[in-house]
């Protein structure tokens, strides 16, 4: 059975990506410092897999400790989930977001490197597209002109590992820009859960819904859009988690660099998602519309059309489908 690291495994796609390997046969290794989660997931995604997951509490930064995981375990390939993902955050601490997204990535790949381990995949972003550009977001689309350091982070790694891909061709890179996460395993036994309030919409409808906040702020209702909330790409984490097996199935990761769009190639307004959250949730959402949310883009939405070329991935599940999985962990 090969060996899958995944950095920032016991996070909200990571953990999701564990579920996913280990159902395709592959075995899971979680490698988190568990600053943005919590240790007892593993426990839920041992009951989910029904087997043994091995995990190291670890900060990847930490070159030394990382380096005698890769001696004790062999390794297939690496997921590399860990690091800070909040936008907003990101404005606030911008230094701490370059050194812990990059800093991190640099450790990593020195680690994987010094063990002969050469394939990637790195958890990007459709944050990296730049604004404004034609709808559908193809990967041959402008990037690069990130307006916040949580992007930019995303974009120089991206850059990072291309050149690492153009000027040693022993690597094989695949960079997975995802587009919006939404909802959860069907089993409700593990979610979205990172700390504090959300910044996101729909864990924030979850918290209006569970009533530990009294209404939702949507953010500006004049964009140029449908019904003029904002529009985005929601894909299920399982559908991107699933993604994530595909790119290492396929051409068994062949040397090289390609990067990949992951979403339904949809898009949802705010006020879409609050109705069809109350349809099939039952639980109605107080809003209010507040002003713009500095950074926004009117509408974002990927054309998925290279995944299921190649990899022959497309989302199984729709928002319906999101939404009644989301009902088991209300
Ligand atoms: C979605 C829509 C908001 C909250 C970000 C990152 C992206 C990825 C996903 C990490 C927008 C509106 C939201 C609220 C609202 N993160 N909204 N009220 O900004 O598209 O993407 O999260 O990988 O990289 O950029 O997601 O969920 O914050 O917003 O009206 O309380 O919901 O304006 O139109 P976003 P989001």
């Amino acid at each position: 059975m090969k060996n899958i690291f995944i950095t920032g495994g016991a996070g909200y796609i990571g953990s999701h990506c564990v579920i996913s390997l280990a159902k395709n046969n592959y075995n899971p290794i979680i490698i988190d410092n568990f600053s943005n989660s919590n240790e007892s997931v593993i426990k839920k995604l041992e009951i989910i897999t029904k087997k043994k997951i091995i995990y190291y509490n670890l900060d990847i930064k930490n070159k030394k400790k990382l380096k005698s995981i890769f001696k004790k375990h062999s390794c297939y390939a690496v997921i590399h989930c860990a690091g800070y993902k909040d936008v907003s955050e990101s404005c606030e601490k911008s230094i701490n977001y370059f050194d812990n997204n990059i800093g991190s990535t640099l450790s990593l790949l020195d680690c994987m490197r010094e063990r002969n381990v050469f394939k990637i995949i790195f958890s990007s972003s459709a944050n990296v597209y730049n604004h404004g550009q034609s709808l559908p977001l193809k990967e041959t689309a402008n990037v690069g002109k990130t307006k916040n350091p949580y992007g930019n982070s995303k974009y120089i790694i991206e850059r990072i590992l291309m050149d690492l891909s153009n000027f040693d061709k022993k690597w094989s890179v695949r960079i997975a820009r995802y587009f919006n996460p939404i909802s959860n395993h069907s089993s409700g036994i593990i979610r979205e859960n990172s700390k504090g309030i959300p910044s996101n919409l729909l864990p924030y409808i979850i918290s209006v819904a569970k009533k530990k906040l009294p209404e939702l702020r949507i953010y500006g209702k004049n964009y140029k859009t449908k019904d003029g909330t904002g529009v985005r790409d929601y894909i299920h984490v399982m559908d991107l988690a699933d993604g994530h097996v595909a790119m290492i199935k396929n051409n068994r990761m062949k040397k090289g660099l390609e990067v990949y769009n992951f979403g339904t190639g949809k898009g949802l307004s705010v006020l879409e998602m609050v109705k069809v959250f109350e349809k099939q949730i039952g639980i109605s959402i107080p809003f209010k519309f507040v002003k713009k949310r500095k950074g926004d883009v009117p509408a974002s939405y990927c054309s998925p059309k290279k995944a299921l070329k190649e990899l022959k991935w497309k989302n199984k599940f729709d928002i319906n489908q999101a939404m009644k999985d989301i009902k088991k962990i209300l």
